[in-house]
């Protein structure tokens, strides 16, 4: 997943764009670059490393022209090199673009651009030179621009330039692009953050949408065959949410920020959750379906409506999903959960089950994105930008969202939306910097370990999943999640002297997790328990209240923190972690 945003108004370019590329830098960091028009001539300044480094170097906010494009790149075809950086252009340099996403027949359309003289490695260059190829043979920009997009296979969010013309090109499909809309000036961008600073008015692009934009803006489908009209809504964020104030990383802010993103959960309009909860009483097939972190979260939503409404829903990973394709029918009621709202995988899965009339719901943080427009209703998590890589308060917030409709289901809806009010003061608690200090300590036992194992039966078992997922994403350190009976079944071969244990603890699992504990301890393994009540076998203890159904969302604050904490003591940028994007938009 990338980065990509645009400029064309009054102010000069560059500074802008260098700006929403740093807001932006979470979608992918590898390389970066940008280009201006000014006077008939492109300035062009791109480099691979991070945004800031590449700046020292080549001073990307020094280029003339108030009309411009910028990329920051997560790489997916070709290597982290100068030449594979975005912008690219035709061999004649009349156009350069940027993009995110992935052509999937771009071989096959490079064959067709024989004697194309091609500089990288990318799938994305061989846009630039199919419309360079498309207007030499007599057609106008937009025209070319429009027969070319007709060819490309995959997803792509596209902002071009031509240098004999003063007019940028938007395009997109499967791939997020909006357009920030101030007072005489355009942002088109693949996320809000980029240009939250400027204005709160925004233009959702739909697939197959191309926008023409100059001193005005017109849309035009590629699909329709026809021009089209598309409305202003306001962003309901506002730019202080997407900075870090006071905190060193987003990651540390947004985790402190549950106190509130979970109480802002409960602030749903009751007789929609009913009817949601309506929809998942009718349907005999429910299925949850979204990818890592937001996988969890379905998992532990499987357990939750069995526990709280005795309805069985099954979690499948959206990679995974198409070898259930045969489960679905109209009666299938799918619920994607998902932060972006762009995640390939999960997307791909809901438009598998819309095409066989089944009804999808979403459970989404980003109102515009994908996922959002494509599903027949949409629960928002209200978690604000999620700016860190790793999910943190939009899986709370995800797993908030299960609790109550689970209640629902059963007409407890007031039950579970107390259930989250009582949470407020814990949350406070488990996120104080007394509490976080604590857990430093923790992080400085177990910052040079090889492998950390955690175990959970129940809804500690998806917790012990994600508590893993947490770890090992930001810290780098090997950890791995069980089913607290599981361990035995083969896994516990690994465990050696000192081997450390995170052993989550509720009230309903105690007696058996705990001598799940004592099999791993009697082998050397040092014990962490994280729950209500301390015990002899633990050799650390982290103390989490007892809340029943909700214990999912306290015990896995911890483990966030634990993660920050391993990060920042092994010198792993906890926001951006190495190989990582915010939103997994390829397959
Ligand atoms: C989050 O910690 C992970 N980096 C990742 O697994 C993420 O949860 C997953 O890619 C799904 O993203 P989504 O919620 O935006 O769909």
């Amino acid at each position: 997943m990338c980065g990509i945003i645009g400029y064309v108004g009054k102010r000069k370019a560059a500074p802008i764009i260098f700006q929403g590329l740093k807001k932006l830098e979470y979608r992918g960091y590898d390389s970066a670059g940008i280009a201006t028009l000014h006077d008939g001539e492109f300035f062009i300044k791109k480099d691979a490393g991070k945004i800031d480094d590449i700046h020292k170097r080549l001073n990307l906010t020094d280029l003339p022209g108030s009309i411009g494009i910028g990329h920051t790149r997560w790489a997916t075809h070709g290597g982290v090199t100068k030449e594979n950086a975005h912008p690219h252009t035709d061999c004649h340099g009349n156009i350069v673009l940027v993009h995110n996403g992935i052509i999937e027949n771009y071989q096959e359309l490079k064959r067709l651009l024989s004697g194309h003289d091609m500089r990288s490695e990318t799938d994305t260059e061989i846009i630039a030179h199919l419309i360079g190829e498309e207007m030499k043979n007599g057609k106008d920009f937009v025209e070319a621009t429009k027969s070319t997009l007709k060819k490309l296979e995959g997803q792509y969010a596209l902002l071009i330039l031509n240098k004999n013309d003063n007019r940028m090109i938007a395009a997109r499909r499967k791939a997020p692009l909006l357009i920030g809309v101030g007072d005489g000036d355009y942002f088109p961008a693949s996320d809000i953050p980029a240009f939250l600073d400027y204005t709160k008015n925004v233009i959702y692009l739909s697939d197959g949408d191309m926008a023409v934009i100059d001193g005005e803006m017109k849309f035009f489908n590629i699909d329709l065959n026809k021009e089209v009209q598309r409305e202003i809504s306001t962003i309901d964020w506002d730019p202080e949410q997407a900075k870090k104030g006071d905190f060193d990383h987003f990651m540390i802010k947004e985790i402190v920020e549950q106190n509130e993103t979970i109480q802002r959960v409960i602030e749903q309009d009751d007789s929609f959750m009913l009817s949601i909860a309506d929809e998942i009483k009718k349907h005999k097939n429910v299925i949850l379906v979204g990818c890592g972190t937001a996988y969890y979260a379905c998992l532990t939503g499987s357990y939750l409506f069995s526990k709280i409404a005795n309805k069985y829903v099954i979690a499948v990973s959206g990679s995974e999903f198409s070898n259930f394709k045969g489960l679905l029918n109209e009666d299938t009621l799918i619920i994607a959960v998902s932060q972006s709202g762009e995640t390939a995988d999960t997307l791909e899965a809901i438009r598998a089950a819309k095409s066989v009339g089944g009804k999808v719901f979403s459970i989404v943080n980003v109102r515009g994105s994908s996922l959002d427009r494509e599903s027949d209703e949409s629960i928002y998590t209200k978690a604000g930008p999620e700016i860190g890589v790793v999910s943190t308060k939009a899986y709370t917030a995800q797993v908030a969202v299960l609790l109550l409709l689970a209640h629902a289901v059963v007409g407890k809806l007031e039950e579970g939306k107390n259930r989250l009010k009582n949470l407020h003061a814990l949350v406070y608690n488990l996120t104080a910097l007394s509490t976080r200090k604590y857990l430093r300590r923790l992080a400085e036992k177990l910052k040079d370990e090889e492998h950390i194992f955690t175990i959970g039966r129940g809804l500690m078992y998806p917790t012990a999943l994600e508590a893993a997922l947490k770890l090992k994403e930001v810290s780098y350190i090997h950890a791995e999640g069980f089913a607290g009976g599981d361990l035995k079944h083969g896994s516990i071969a690994l465990i050696e002297k000192g081997t450390p244990t995170i052993v989550f603890v509720t009230k309903d699992t105690e007696r058996d997790v705990i001598s799940n504990a004592m099999e791993i301890k009697s082998r050397g393994g040092y014990i962490i328990g994280v729950g209500p009540e301390n015990n002899e076998v633990f050799d650390h203890f982290i103390k989490v209240p007892e809340v029943g159904f909700a214990d999912p969302i306290t015990h896995i604050i911890p483990m966030q923190i634990l993660g920050y904490q391993l990060a920042v003591l092994r010198g792993c940028d906890p926001d951006k972690p190495r190989n990582l994007a915010k939103s997994v938009v390829v397959k």
